[in-house]
C-alpha cells in the first residue's frame, strides 16, 4: 500500500484543549502555588463539590488514581481473603489488580460481542456464596446493563462497584455514570474524557457511612490527626491536579457534546462502508474514551494507517485470563467473546477537537486497508 504524505494526526489532542483553557489553567495553577497547600488544599473540596453536582451522587471522595478509587472501595467494604469479586475478562488490568491487592479472588466473566461490556448472564452463572461484589466496567466510555446488574446483586445481597474510569460524562437512562451503583470509581488519567495533568481519581457514593470510611482510608486510615482507626494508604489526589480538573470543567460540557457528535459521525461513516464497530445501546450514551472498530486483519490495518500518519491503539490485546499475573490467581470458565474481541478491536483517534475532514481521512484509510470484515 502506498504511503500518502499527510500531517500526523494526534490520537488525542490535549494541546488544542490546553490552548483553549490556558488562561484558566494558569490562573488555577498560580492560585495553588500562591497558597502552597499542595496536599488537601482548598481546591480538593471545591473539585469534589463541583464533581458531585456533575455526577449527581451525594458524596465525592477524590483519590490518587482510578486504581486507588477501586482499591479503596474494596477496602471500605472489607473485601479480602476468601471473597470473590466478579469482573469482565476484557478490561484494563487495574480492575483485577485491585481485587488481588485486597486479597480477594477475581472471577473473570465474558463480555457481549457488540458492546464489549460485561455480559449479565455470565455474571449470574459465576455467582457463588463467596461473591461479595460485581465490578462492571463502563468500557470505552459506555455503561454496562447497570439496572440488570444492580437487580442481580440485590437478589444475592452483594455490592456493585462501577469501574467508571473511562466514562466520566456518560449517561445511562438519564443518570450519570459514576452514580449508577453503590460505588462509582472514576479515573482522571490525562487521556480520559476528564483528565488532569498527572494521576487522579474519584469515588462517588450516596452512602454517607461508606463515604466517611473511604475518606479515612485515603489518609492512612485516620479519623482524626494521628488517630488511625483503620488501615489505609496515601491515596489523596493532590491539590494541583484538582485545580487542573476545575479548569477543565469550564469546557467539559462542550467536550462531551463534541465527543457524542464525533462518535456518532464515526458510527454513521463506518456503518455506511460496512465496517463493524462497537455498538452503543439506545438507552445510554458513551463518553467515547475510545472509538473502537473490529477488524480481522488488525496488524495490516495498523501498519497501513501508521504509514498514513494515523495512530491507533489496541484496548486490550490480551484478555486477563491469558495474562501471566492473573491466569493463575483468578477463577474463570470459557471466555470466547473476550478472546475474540482482544484479537479484533482497534481504537482510532478520538477527541472533542477532531475535525470532520480528518475523520473522513481516518475512515477512508481503514476502509482501504482492511480486506476482511469482522
Ligand atoms: C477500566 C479501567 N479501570 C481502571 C483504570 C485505572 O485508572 P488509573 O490509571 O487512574 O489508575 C483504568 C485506567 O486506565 C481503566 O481504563
Amino acid at each position: 500500500m502506498e504511503a500518502v504524505a499527510t500531517p500526523n494526526i494526534p490520537f488525542i489532542d490535549l494541546a488544542t484543549q490546553q490552548d483553549a483553557l490556558r488562561e484558566e489553567l494558569d490562573r488555577r495553577i498560580s492560585a495553588v502555588l500562591a497558597h502552597g497547600q499542595y496536599i488537601m488544599g482548598p481546591e480538593v473540596a471545591e473539585m469534589e463539590l463541583a464533581l458531585t453536582a456533575k455526577v449527581g451522587g451525594a458524596h465525592c471522595i477524590s483519590v490518587a488514581s482510578g486504581t486507588d478509587a477501586l482499591l479503596i472501595s474494596l477496602m471500605a467494604l472489607s473485601i479480602g481473603p476468601g471473597d470473590e469479586v466478579i469482573l469482565p475478562a476484557f478490561t484494563f488490568a487495574a480492575t483485577a489488580e485491585v481485587v488481588l491487592l485486597a486479597g480477594a479472588t477475581p472471577v473473570l466473566v465474558d463480555v457481549e460481542p457488540d458492546t464489549c461490556n460485561v455480559d449479565v448472564a455470565s455474571i449470574e452463572e459465576a455467582i457463588t456464596d463467596r461473591t461479595r461484589a460485581i465490578m462492571p466496567v463502563s468500557l470505552y466510555g459506555q455503561p454496562a446493563d447497570m439496572d440488570e446488574i444492580n437487580a442481580l446483586a440485590e437478589r444475592h445481597g452483594i455490592v456493585v462497584i462501577e469501574d467508571a474510569a473511562q466514562s466520566f460524562g456518560a449517561e445511562y437512562k438519564g443518570r450519570k455514570s459514576g452514580s449508577l451503583s453503590k460505588l462509582g470509581c472514576n479515573s482522571f488519567f490525562p487521556s480520559k474524557p476528564l483528565g488532569c495533568y498527572g494521576d487522579g481519581g474519584a469515588i462517588f457514593t450516596d452512602d454517607a457511612e461508606l463515604a466517611q470510611v473511604c475518606r479515612e482510608i485515603r489518609v492512612h486510615g485516620q479519623s482524626a490527626r494521628y488517630v488511625h482507626t483503620r488501615v489505609g494508604l496515601a491515596g489523596r489526589m493532590d491539590t494541583l491536579q484538582c485545580a487542573i480538573i476545575l479548569a477543565k470543567l469550564q469546557r467539559f460540557d462542550w467536550e462531551i457534546a463534541r465527543r457524542l457528535d464525533v462518535g456518532g459521525r464515526y458510527n454513521r461513516l463506518f456503518d455506511e462502508v460496512g465496517i463493524r464497530r462497537v455498538q452503543q445501546r439506545p438507552d445510554r450514551t458513551s463518553a467515547f474514551a475510545q472509538y473502537t472498530v473490529f477488524v480481522e486483519d488488525r496488524a495490516e490495518v495498523q501498519s497501513a494507517l501508521k504509514a498514513r500518519g494515523i495512530p491507533t491503539a489496541v484496548h486490550y490485546p490480551v484478555p486477563l485470563n491469558e495474562q501471566p499475573s492473573y491466569r493463575e490467581k483468578s477463577r474463570f470458565g470459557r471466555l470466547p467473546q473476550s478472546e475474540r474481541a482482544s484479537k479484533t478491536v482497534l481504537s482510532l483517534p478520538m477527541h472533542p477537537d477532531l475535525h470532520p475532514a480528518v475523520q473522513d481521512r481516518i475512515v477512508e484509510a481503514v476502509m482501504k486497508s482492511t480486506k476482511l470484515q469482522s
